[in-house]
């Protein structure tokens, strides 16, 4: 009877002394929040908002650009949020948040921006101050999610470029050490698609801004890359109702002919290509005839068609850009294959009137050629990067029906090729990895929850911790519902190992598959 009664008391005493430094500690995060302004000198920066914000509250930005799609986050940790506003020249600035958690590792992560915008993406940032980040996000140099504010404006294009994850990596580093008293060890980038692209930017340009970079489906090569979006509308065709337009439907068809016959190649047919690059899909078996009079093509769908799986070239054949890869169909023939002109031609030109309807090699060229501020995020020399300790991990998706996959490979071996290095030599600082079944950044029929971002954390794999990943395993639950029971786990390979389906497990169990060059 004595010990229970004993350690009882202890527990209450502990509680108590428990609560009572988690309060004092409560107190200084809270304190040091409130005078985080007073401590700070930031050149060219005015501060817009210093907040406490305890974990589960739902933070609103009523100011936040309505096409930014995000008037609200739930925070997931106790933070320390600032606002500010950095000019970068006397024409432009971009918007920055820094969220500082109180239960910080030392780690130290910038993360990056979509498409066109022009938005901070706060879910990327509750989810690195939830695994204890001091976390930095910023506008891209501008508000919203259309090009407009490019228009007459360089220094905003610069920012777009390259500018605004410099500019938010050296004030989040500053803003770092000033609040908790003592430096980050390590500094982490995060981004997929734009955000991608920064990444590769980062290492490219600031090669010592990040000791490891995390770089999904890049928009890299990136004018090219513009062009290649609005040569695809020419190929499908702009006229929905012309007799060569190729439907939904008949993609639908199409996607599943490309199944038939090149799901196989990887060894199991479970509906999602282990490796694009082997599958060179023959369409004629589609066309009509006589026995075939549903679902068929004409010649002018086939044609059309089968464009899309072709590379994308100048008229002396040199690459332009390289052919959509198989497995994308049913998500591009929403998006650029749905008729309407790309959104993402980038107006060199600086006419708002142009439109992707016009494009010729000619524009392809200019832009080419104009590059501005390099964009193009191209060159294959990752020396410096490497030089300064920096680890790069790429992912992408190979049903990304935005961006050929193709591309990302491309990128790889023009690092291998300009440093004369091997796969194998590589590996020591730049891994690519093809996530089979994702499509752009996220979602798809595959194990796509790699622990990219928060919508695909579960994929998260904390044994990783330290060492190089050989292979990144992924998670697929029923309906992507992470209370669900989960339909399939698969270790992706880096490139360029594929996966090969070698049993005995069933297709669902990651064990069955073996990467292999
Ligand atoms: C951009 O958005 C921020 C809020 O997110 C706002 O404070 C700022 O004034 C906006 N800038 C412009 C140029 O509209
Ligand atoms: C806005 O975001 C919500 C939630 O993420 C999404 O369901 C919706 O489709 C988005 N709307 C637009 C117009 O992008
Ligand atoms: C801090 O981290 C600990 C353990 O890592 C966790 O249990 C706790 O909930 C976290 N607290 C906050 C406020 O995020
Ligand atoms: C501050 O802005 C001015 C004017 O745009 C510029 O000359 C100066 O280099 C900026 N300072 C920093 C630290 O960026
Ligand atoms: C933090 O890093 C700076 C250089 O980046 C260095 O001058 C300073 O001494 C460091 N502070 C501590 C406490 O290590
Ligand atoms: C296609 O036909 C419909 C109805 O016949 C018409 O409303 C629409 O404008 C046409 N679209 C094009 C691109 O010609
Ligand atoms: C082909 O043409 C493009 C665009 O004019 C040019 O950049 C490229 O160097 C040419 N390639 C060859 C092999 O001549
Ligand atoms: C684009 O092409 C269309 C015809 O296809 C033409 O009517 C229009 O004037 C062109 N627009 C520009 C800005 O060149
Ligand atoms: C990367 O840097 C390390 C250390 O400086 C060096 O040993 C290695 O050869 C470099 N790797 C490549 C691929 O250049």
């Amino acid at each position: 009877m004595l010990f229970p009664a004993i350690s009882s008391r202890a527990t209450v005493e502990f509680a108590l002394l428990s609560w009572a430094v988690q309060s004092a500690l409560g107190a200084t995060f809270e304190n040091l929040c409130r005078h985080l302004e007073q401590n700070l000198r930031i050149e060219n920066a005015t501060i817009n908002l210093v907040q406490y914000v305890p974990s589960e509250s739902t933070l609103l930005f009523p100011d936040n650009d309505i096409s930014c799609n995000r008037s609200s986050q739930i925070v997931a940790a106790d933070i320390c949020r600032i606002a500010l506003f950095v000019g970068t020249s006397p024409s432009s600035g971009v918007q920055l948040e820094a969220w500082l958690p109180r239960n910080w590792t030392g780690r130290f992560l910038s993360t990056g921006n979509g498409g066109l915008s022009g938005c901070i993406q706060y879910e990327d940032m509750n989810y690195g101050t939830s695994l204890g980040f001091a976390t930095v996000g910023t506008n891209n140099g501008h508000n919203g999610t259309s090009g407009q504010a490019f228009l007459n404006n360089p220094n905003v294009i610069k920012d777009y470029s390259y500018g605004s994850v410099h500019t938010g990596a050296v004030i989040g580093k500053t803003i770092t050490n000033a609040f908790y008293g003592r430096n980050f060890t390590k500094s982490y980038y995060i981004g997929c698609s734009t955000g991608g692209r920064q990444g590769f930017q980062s290492a490219q340009m600031f090669p010592s801004d990040f000791d490891g970079i995390v770089a999904g489906s890049p928009t890299l090569d990136f004018t090219h890359l513009t062009a290649w979006a609005g040569w695809l509308g020419i190929v499908t065709g702009y006229n929905t109702n012309d007799s060569g337009f190729v439907s939904p439907a008949l993609w639908k068809t199409i996607h599943q002919e490309i199944l038939k016959q090149c799901d196989s190649l990887d060894g199991a047919v479970d509906g999602i290509i282990e490796n694009p690059d082997l599958c060179y899909p023959n369409l004629d078996i589609l066309r009509c005839n006589r026995r075939l009079t549903h679902n068929c093509l004409n010649s002018e769908q086939l044609r059309r068609a089968s464009g899309v799986f072709e590379p994308f070239t100048y008229s002396n054949g040199s690459l332009i850009f390289p052919r959509m890869q198989p497995g994308s169909e049913l998500e591009s023939s929403d998006t650029f294959y749905s008729g309407l002109p790309s959104p993402y031609v980038y107006a060199v030109h600086g006419n708002p009137a142009w439109s992707a309807l016009n494009l010729t090699l000619a524009d392809v060229t200019f832009a080419q050629q104009l590059n501005p501020f390099g964009i193009n995020t191209w060159n294959g020399d990752l020396s410096s990067f490497n030089a300064s300790g920096g680890k790069l991990l790429h992912y992408h998706g190979l049903q990304d029906y935005l961006i050929s996959s193709e591309n990302s490979a491309r990128y790889y071996n023009l690092v291998r090729e300009t440093m004369s290095r091997t796969h194998v030599e590589l590996d020591n600082f730049y891994r690519y990895f093809r996530v089979s079944g994702m499509g752009h950044c996220r979602h798809g029929p595959g194990a796509w929850m790699i622990g990219q971002s928060t919508i695909g954390r579960t994929g998260i794999d904390p044994k990783k911790k330290g060492s190089a990943p050989e292979t990144i395993r992924g998670l697929k639950y029923r309906d992507d519902d992470p209370k669900a029971e989960i339909l399939l786990t698969r270790r992706h390979c880096r490139y360029p190992y594929q996966n090969r389906y070698t049993g005995p497990q069933p297709l669902s169990d990651d064990e069955s598959w073996t990467c292999m060059l």
